[in-house]
């Protein structure tokens, strides 16, 4: 058993793997996500951890991703940038990080979480919404009001309308969590 990494610790061996820019948003992820979490009456320094690790696997070349994260559906197979939240999950682990919620959350933030992971719910928030990005203030505003499943549910919805326009297969775990929220 590894003992468990400091969070200084895994910051440097996530700065080993990203450009700075990518760096640079893996931190306001952290940051947003520490504090959607807190206003949610979460854990905001595994939300912290979650997002300071979320990314690690992204700046990784295509090989070294099927590798860490073999394809499981054609979805997959067409995006293979699209395996970097499993990739940065089995990272984490070879890191030492045991927590199932974090590393679901980790995993969790490109396909979606279940409802039922708050921690991934404020990651997957936090990483459309952060103020880099541009785009998704009124989610990330609903998530900040303590509002995290509404605005979850928003979130996948306009994702899998946005894709569902395009003509985009969407991936089996987004649709699952799509019908999940959206149940009667
Ligand atoms: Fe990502």
């Amino acid at each position: 058993m590894k003992n468990t990494p400091s969070t200084a610790e895994l910051l440097q061996k996530v700065q080993a793997l990203v450009r700075p820019e990518r760096l640079a948003h893996i931190l306001r992820v952290a940051e947003l996500a520490r504090e959607i979490a807190r206003n949610n009456g979460l854990d905001g320094e595994k939300a912290y951890l979650a997002g300071l690790l979320h990314d690690a696997a992204r700046d990784l070349p295509e090989a070294e991703l099927r590798r860490l994260a073999p394809p499981e559906n054609p979805v997959e197979e067409a995006h293979p940038l699209s395996l970097h939240g499993r990739a940065a999950r089995a990272l984490a682990r070879e890191w030492g990080v045991a927590d199932e919620a974090v590393l679901e959350a980790i995993e969790g933030h490109v396909y979606g979480v279940d409802p039922s992971n708050g921690l991934g719910m404020a990651l997957y928030i936090a990483d459309i919404s952060e103020p880099g990005r541009g785009v998704n203030g009124e989610i990330r505003e609903l998530a900040l009001a303590g509002r995290l499943a509404e605005a979850y549910r928003k979130a996948v919805r306009n994702k899998v309308e946005y894709l569902t326009a395009k003509g985009v297969p969407v991936h089996p775990k987004t649709l699952a969590v799509y019908h999940s929220l959206n149940a009667p």
